[in-house]
């Protein structure tokens, strides 16, 4: 066992939502997990008067003046999309055709795959992100490059190749049978190899034939512990498409319950022009949006309804969608997903009072709720006793803006929106994933 002494901050595991603990002199008492070479799990978290003489014998670091909490969940990206960032285009549909496919299908290439994975994971793990769900490309190599790489740092990394067999150019479109032989031949590699998983990926409905869909949610019923990852009403014309492709669909959300693809573990990107019926049916599925504020704000796609998401009971969670996103950084992401709240107007555009997110809300969304949002509550996103020990450690001097704000906060709401506000990458001084990356 070792022990970390700091502020911590993670989040009532009882609770039914968001309740934060926090202790500003706190210890984190992390061991060794059930198997060897299993993730180290939490054994205790409190406060230091309390905890300390309960484990003299455990050697502690100390980290004066730090915040420690659990890494972040980051529920929706694209590997293959690294390079994709800031690219400009009229909306969603525009942006895939000019950019994303023509890049993504350099991921053909194992090297250049295997290249970009690195950067990729260095980048998540630089800012924190100790969880992700994140798409390949069409390409199955795309895929192993990532979670052979992945494997070697301890991030917990679910994944999975793309579908497209339609409205795709040459270079990304798959074959409709390859495709599902290659998704299952993928699943049995790479699911449950340490803290890797992975996720059955069919892009968005317009890019899947009936029979790829289909094929999907065949392996989906088969194999119930993979994830599956899609988007879903993201963006009025992709909307309108896809009623155009499935008129008799009571909704675009529908589409994919009506393949059976809605269930636990099923994680829905973007959710922003959806109606109370599909909420509902999210709920009653077990399925959880994927909230991407950076990139819904960068492609001009809408703001994610929090207040019906929580009238519904729905599950969500925050994402970066880099390269639709803009940044890997946890802090921009719940920065944004902020002023989404503020902005959000319900009831036909009628300008009504906006949300103010609490900051432990945000900080929520984008670890524990994110967590949960996968199935993986009480496993990962938190520092209860049990979960996989996925920490960071912040350093609030590390920005001198922030350093004084910091010192002048009176709460932690305040301290914690002080961090997402000013806080960046440099703020990040240590991150421990529970399995440490090999030398
Ligand atoms: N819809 C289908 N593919 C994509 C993608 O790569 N990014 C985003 N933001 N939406 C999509
Ligand atoms: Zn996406």
């Amino acid at each position: 066992m070792e022990a970390c002494r700091a502020s911590l901050l993670w989040f009532d595991p009882l609770a039914d939502g968001p309740l934060a603990r926090y202790e500003s002199d706190g210890l984190l008492v992390v061991g060794s997990g059930p198997a060897p070479g299993s993730p180290q799990r939490v054994v205790d978290v409190g406060a230091w008067n309390d905890l300390a003489p309960r484990y003299a014998d455990v050697p502690v670091t100390h980290w004066p003046g730090r915040l420690i909490t659990p890494g972040f969940v980051d529920l929706h990206i694209h590997y293959p999309q690294l390079d994709v960032i800031g690219s400009p285009a009229d909306g969603l549909l525009p942006w895939l055709e000019r950019y994303t496919f023509p890049h993504e299908s350099r991921f053909h290439d194992p090297a250049y795959a295997a290249s970009v994975a690195e950067v990729f994971l260095d980048e998540l793990l630089r800012n924190g992100v100790t969880t992700a769900l994140t798409f390949a490309t069409s390409h199955p190599a795309s895929v192993d490059a990532l979670m052979a790489a992945a494997g070697g740092r301890g991030i917990k990394l679910v994944a999975g190749k793309v579908l497209q067999d339609r409205h795709s150019p040459d270079g990304v479109r798959d074959e409709t049978e390859q495709s599902l032989i290659d998704t299952e031949r993928l699943i049995q590699r790479w699911h449950g190899q340490g803290r890797l998983g992975y996720a059955i990926t069919p892009r968005f409905a317009p890019s899947c034939s009936d029979a790829q869909m289909r094929g999907a949610a065949e392996l989906a019923a088969r194999y119930p512990q993979v994830w599956i990852q899609s988007h879903v009403a993201e963006n009025l014309d992709e909307v309108r498409w896809v009623r155009e492709l499935y008129p008799s669909a009571r909704s675009y959300l529908a589409v994919y319950g009506d393949f059976g693809l809605l269930r636990e573990r099923a994680v829905y990107a973007h959710c922003i022009h959806l109606d109370d019926t599909d909420r509902a049916l999210m709920r009653e599925t077990g399925a959880a949006a994927a909230v991407s504020p950076t990139s819904n704000l960068f492609l001009g796609s809408g703001f994610f309804d929090y207040a019906s998401a929580d009238r519904a009971g729905m599950r969500y969670g925050l994402a970066s969608d880099v390269g639709g996103g803009t940044s890997f950084c946890p802090f921009h992401t719940m920065l944004a997903a902020y002023h989404v709240g503020r902005a959000s107007v319900t009831g036909g555009g009628l300008a009504k009072q906006g949300l103010s997110l609490a900051p432990s809300h945000l900080w929520w969304q984008h670890t524990a709720g994110a967590a949960a949002a996968m199935g993986l509550e009480g496993v990962t996103g938190n520092l209860a006793p049990g979960c996989e020990a996925d920490f960071v450690v912040l350093n609030p001097q590390a920005k001198p803006l922030l350093a004084r704000k910091w010192s002048q906060a009176d709460s932690l709401e305040e301290a914690l929106f002080a961090l997402i506000v000013l806080g960046d990458d440099r703020v990040i001084e240590q991150v421990r994933p529970a399995v440490r990356p090999a030398a």
